[in-house]
Protein backbone atom coordinates (compact mmCIF):
# COMPACT_ATOMS: atom_id res chain seq x y z
CA UNK A 1 0.00 0.00 0.00
CA UNK A 2 1.44 3.41 -0.90
CA UNK A 3 0.02 6.39 0.68
CA UNK A 4 0.21 9.88 1.30
CA UNK A 5 -1.00 12.13 4.28
CA UNK A 6 -2.18 15.13 3.59
CA UNK A 7 -3.61 18.22 5.89
CA UNK A 8 -2.88 20.88 7.68
CA UNK A 9 0.03 21.01 10.69
CA UNK A 10 -1.03 19.41 13.96
CA UNK A 11 -4.33 17.24 11.84
CA UNK A 12 -2.97 14.06 13.50
CA UNK A 13 -0.93 12.61 10.30
CA UNK A 14 2.11 11.11 12.60
CA UNK A 15 -0.56 10.20 15.64
CA UNK A 16 -2.26 8.11 12.57
CA UNK A 17 0.55 6.83 11.03
CA UNK A 18 1.77 5.57 14.17
CA UNK A 19 -1.46 3.11 14.01
CA UNK A 20 -1.15 2.63 9.97
CA UNK A 21 2.00 1.40 9.94
CA UNK A 22 1.62 -1.52 12.25
CA UNK A 23 -2.14 -2.71 10.86
CA UNK A 24 -0.19 -2.27 7.51
CA UNK A 25 3.18 -3.36 8.13
CA UNK A 26 4.80 -0.25 5.97
CA UNK A 27 6.91 2.08 7.14
CA UNK A 28 6.14 5.84 8.41
CA UNK A 29 8.42 8.42 6.00
CA UNK A 30 7.64 11.55 7.66
CA UNK A 31 10.12 14.57 6.01
CA UNK A 32 9.50 16.83 9.16
CA UNK A 33 11.33 13.54 11.53
CA UNK A 34 13.96 12.89 8.66
CA UNK A 35 14.57 16.91 8.78
CA UNK A 36 14.88 16.68 12.55
CA UNK A 37 17.35 13.67 13.03
CA UNK A 38 19.38 15.72 10.63
CA UNK A 39 19.25 18.57 12.93
CA UNK A 40 19.63 16.69 16.20
CA UNK A 41 22.57 14.93 14.64
CA UNK A 42 24.60 18.03 13.08
CA UNK A 43 25.04 16.96 9.79
CA UNK A 44 25.25 19.16 7.31
CA UNK A 45 22.22 18.85 5.74
CA UNK A 46 20.53 19.29 9.54
CA UNK A 47 22.50 23.07 9.91
CA UNK A 48 21.31 24.08 6.62
CA UNK A 49 17.84 23.17 7.83
CA UNK A 50 16.93 23.94 11.49
CA UNK A 51 16.50 27.69 11.16
CA UNK A 52 13.83 26.74 8.28
CA UNK A 53 11.80 24.42 10.17
CA UNK A 54 12.06 26.67 13.09
CA UNK A 55 10.01 29.57 11.55
CA UNK A 56 8.06 27.02 9.77
CA UNK A 57 8.70 27.78 6.87
CA UNK A 58 9.59 25.03 3.83
CA UNK A 59 12.45 23.79 2.75
CA UNK A 60 13.08 23.90 -0.64
CA UNK A 61 12.06 21.23 -2.77
CA UNK A 62 15.51 19.97 -4.47
CA UNK A 63 16.71 19.37 -1.18
CA UNK A 64 13.61 17.65 0.02
CA UNK A 65 12.70 15.39 -3.18
CA UNK A 66 16.66 14.54 -2.84
CA UNK A 67 15.85 13.58 0.38
CA UNK A 68 12.99 11.38 -0.36
CA UNK A 69 14.11 9.94 -3.19
CA UNK A 70 16.77 8.58 -1.34
CA UNK A 71 14.57 7.24 1.56
CA UNK A 72 12.03 4.94 -1.11
CA UNK A 73 14.89 3.75 -2.30
CA UNK A 74 15.72 1.70 0.54
CA UNK A 75 14.46 -2.41 0.62
CA UNK A 76 11.52 -1.62 3.68
CA UNK A 77 10.16 0.84 1.29
CA UNK A 78 9.45 -1.31 -1.79
CA UNK A 79 6.54 -3.02 -0.57
CA UNK A 80 4.89 0.12 0.85
CA UNK A 81 4.87 3.66 2.76
CA UNK A 82 3.16 5.91 4.63
CA UNK A 83 4.82 9.23 2.95
CA UNK A 84 3.18 12.06 6.09
CA UNK A 85 4.17 15.73 5.22
CA UNK A 86 5.48 14.93 1.18
CA UNK A 87 4.79 16.37 -1.19
CA UNK A 88 4.16 19.79 0.29
CA UNK A 89 4.15 21.92 -2.88
CA UNK A 90 2.72 21.23 -6.66
CA UNK A 91 6.54 20.48 -7.38
CA UNK A 92 7.19 17.71 -5.10
CA UNK A 93 4.06 16.13 -5.95
CA UNK A 94 4.98 16.24 -9.57
CA UNK A 95 8.56 14.88 -8.59
CA UNK A 96 7.06 11.99 -6.87
CA UNK A 97 4.86 11.31 -9.52
CA UNK A 98 8.03 10.37 -11.59
CA UNK A 99 9.41 7.92 -8.65
CA UNK A 100 6.47 5.99 -8.04
CA UNK A 101 2.59 5.42 -8.35
CA UNK A 102 0.34 6.12 -5.38
CA UNK A 103 -2.40 4.26 -4.22
CA UNK A 104 -4.08 6.50 -2.27
CA UNK A 105 -4.06 10.10 -0.46
CA UNK A 106 -5.77 10.63 3.17
CA UNK A 107 -6.83 14.04 3.54
CA UNK A 108 -6.67 14.69 7.62
CA UNK A 109 -9.16 17.80 7.78
CA UNK A 110 -9.53 19.27 10.63
CA UNK A 111 -10.58 22.89 12.09
CA UNK A 112 -8.22 25.57 12.48
CA UNK A 113 -9.19 26.30 16.33
CA UNK A 114 -8.56 22.42 16.83
CA UNK A 115 -5.10 22.48 15.11
CA UNK A 116 -3.78 25.11 17.28
CA UNK A 117 -5.09 23.20 20.79
CA UNK A 118 -3.75 19.79 19.61
CA UNK A 119 -0.15 21.50 18.41
CA UNK A 120 0.25 24.13 21.62
CA UNK A 121 -0.42 21.02 23.96
CA UNK A 122 1.76 18.69 21.92
CA UNK A 123 5.31 17.17 23.39
CA UNK A 124 7.35 14.46 22.02
CA UNK A 125 10.49 12.45 23.31
CA UNK A 126 13.18 13.59 21.29
CA UNK A 127 15.10 10.06 20.83
CA UNK A 128 11.65 7.75 20.19
CA UNK A 129 9.44 10.26 18.49
CA UNK A 130 6.83 9.52 20.35
CA UNK A 131 3.88 11.63 20.40
CA UNK A 132 2.24 13.06 23.29
CA UNK A 133 -0.63 15.78 24.31
CA UNK A 134 -0.98 17.45 27.15
CA UNK A 135 -4.86 16.56 27.57
CA UNK A 136 -5.47 14.37 24.90
CA UNK A 137 -2.82 12.19 25.30
CA UNK A 138 -1.15 12.82 28.38
CA UNK A 139 2.07 10.39 29.18
CA UNK A 140 1.66 8.31 32.05
CA UNK A 141 4.71 10.36 33.99
CA UNK A 142 3.98 14.02 34.05
CA UNK A 143 6.62 15.54 31.56
CA UNK A 144 8.25 11.79 30.60
CA UNK A 145 8.09 9.66 27.82
CA UNK A 146 6.58 6.52 29.36
CA UNK A 147 9.37 3.89 27.62
CA UNK A 148 12.41 5.63 27.62
CA UNK A 149 12.02 8.24 30.63
CA UNK A 150 13.38 10.99 29.11
CA UNK A 151 12.37 14.43 29.66
CA UNK A 152 9.74 15.46 26.57
CA UNK A 153 10.19 18.51 24.93
CA UNK A 154 8.31 20.86 23.06
CA UNK A 155 9.23 21.23 19.16
CA UNK A 156 10.51 24.77 18.25
CA UNK A 157 7.87 25.15 15.63
CA UNK A 158 5.05 24.51 18.19
CA UNK A 159 5.67 28.52 19.37
CA UNK A 160 3.02 30.49 18.97
CA UNK A 161 4.53 32.35 16.25
CA UNK A 162 6.10 29.37 14.26
CA UNK A 163 2.44 28.07 14.35
CA UNK A 164 0.81 30.64 12.90
CA UNK A 165 3.35 31.16 9.63
CA UNK A 166 2.94 27.04 9.41
CA UNK A 167 -0.61 27.81 8.59
CA UNK A 168 -0.20 30.51 6.59
CA UNK A 169 2.45 28.63 4.38
CA UNK A 170 -0.36 25.66 4.61
CA UNK A 171 -2.81 27.66 2.83
CA UNK A 172 -0.59 29.08 0.11
CA UNK A 173 1.70 26.04 -0.65
CA UNK A 174 -0.07 22.53 0.50
CA UNK A 175 -3.33 23.43 0.16
CA UNK A 176 -3.46 23.38 -3.66
CA UNK A 177 -2.71 19.60 -3.71
CA UNK A 178 -6.02 18.77 -2.27
CA UNK A 179 -7.39 19.55 -5.99
CA UNK A 180 -3.85 18.50 -7.49
CA UNK A 181 -5.13 14.47 -6.00
CA UNK A 182 -8.51 14.86 -6.05
CA UNK A 183 -8.34 15.80 -10.15
CA UNK A 184 -6.34 12.34 -10.09
CA UNK A 185 -8.88 10.44 -8.62
CA UNK A 186 -6.89 9.87 -5.63
CA UNK A 187 -7.78 12.12 -2.62
CA UNK A 188 -9.76 10.39 -0.08
CA UNK A 189 -11.28 13.16 2.59
CA UNK A 190 -10.92 12.33 6.17
CA UNK A 191 -12.95 14.00 9.33
CA UNK A 192 -9.59 14.20 11.86
CA UNK A 193 -11.83 15.48 14.57
CA UNK A 194 -12.60 12.37 15.94
CA UNK A 195 -10.28 10.64 18.85
CA UNK A 196 -7.17 9.03 16.72
CA UNK A 197 -9.14 5.53 17.06
CA UNK A 198 -11.74 6.72 15.28
CA UNK A 199 -10.11 9.00 12.85
CA UNK A 200 -7.45 5.65 11.98
CA UNK A 201 -11.43 3.50 11.33
CA UNK A 202 -12.87 5.98 9.41
CA UNK A 203 -9.11 5.96 7.19
CA UNK A 204 -9.87 2.35 6.97
CA UNK A 205 -13.04 2.00 5.89
CA UNK A 206 -12.67 4.76 3.40
CA UNK A 207 -9.17 2.69 1.54
CA UNK A 208 -11.87 -0.16 1.58
CA UNK A 209 -14.35 1.27 0.24
P1 LIG B 1 6.21 18.04 9.92
O1 LIG B 1 6.92 17.37 11.01
O2 LIG B 1 5.70 17.26 8.78
O3 LIG B 1 5.07 18.96 10.57
P2 LIG B 1 3.56 19.21 10.14
O4 LIG B 1 3.09 18.80 8.80
O5 LIG B 1 3.40 20.62 10.46
O6 LIG B 1 2.79 18.21 10.96
P3 LIG B 1 2.88 18.03 12.45
O7 LIG B 1 3.95 17.04 12.78
O8 LIG B 1 2.98 19.35 13.15
O9 LIG B 1 1.43 17.50 12.79
P4 LIG B 1 0.72 16.11 12.58
O10 LIG B 1 -0.37 16.28 11.59
O11 LIG B 1 1.69 14.99 12.35
O12 LIG B 1 0.05 15.98 14.01
P5 LIG B 1 0.42 15.05 15.25
O13 LIG B 1 0.04 13.63 14.96
O14 LIG B 1 1.79 15.32 15.74
O15 LIG B 1 7.15 19.18 9.27
C1 LIG B 1 7.93 20.04 10.07
C2 LIG B 1 8.72 20.99 9.18
O16 LIG B 1 9.64 20.24 8.36
C3 LIG B 1 7.92 21.83 8.21
O17 LIG B 1 7.37 23.00 8.81
C4 LIG B 1 9.01 22.18 7.17
O18 LIG B 1 9.89 23.18 7.65
C5 LIG B 1 9.79 20.87 7.07
N1 LIG B 1 9.24 19.98 6.05
C6 LIG B 1 8.63 18.76 6.28
N2 LIG B 1 8.22 18.23 5.13
C7 LIG B 1 8.54 19.10 4.15
C8 LIG B 1 8.34 19.11 2.74
N3 LIG B 1 7.70 18.11 2.12
N4 LIG B 1 8.80 20.18 2.04
C9 LIG B 1 9.44 21.18 2.65
N5 LIG B 1 9.65 21.25 3.98
C10 LIG B 1 9.20 20.22 4.73
O19 LIG B 1 -0.65 15.60 16.31
C11 LIG B 1 -0.55 16.91 16.85
C12 LIG B 1 -0.97 16.87 18.33
O20 LIG B 1 -2.35 16.54 18.41
C13 LIG B 1 -0.23 15.83 19.18
O21 LIG B 1 -0.01 16.34 20.46
C14 LIG B 1 -1.21 14.62 19.25
O22 LIG B 1 -1.06 13.90 20.45
C15 LIG B 1 -2.55 15.35 19.17
N6 LIG B 1 -3.54 14.56 18.43
C16 LIG B 1 -3.35 13.95 17.24
N7 LIG B 1 -4.47 13.35 16.82
C17 LIG B 1 -5.41 13.61 17.79
C18 LIG B 1 -6.78 13.28 17.95
N8 LIG B 1 -7.40 12.56 17.02
N9 LIG B 1 -7.44 13.73 19.03
C19 LIG B 1 -6.79 14.47 19.99
N10 LIG B 1 -5.48 14.82 19.89
C20 LIG B 1 -4.81 14.39 18.81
Amino acid sequence: MKLVFLGPPGAGKGTIAALAKEYFHIPHISTGELFRSHIKQHTPLGLQVEAILGRGDLVSDDITVEMVRLRLGEADAQAGFILDGFPRTIAQADALKELTALDAVLNFALEEEVIITRLSGRRVCKSTGKIYHLLYNPPKRDGFDDETGELLIQRDDDRPEAIHNRLEVYQRQTYPLIEYYRSRGLLLDIDASGTPEEVFAAMRDALNS
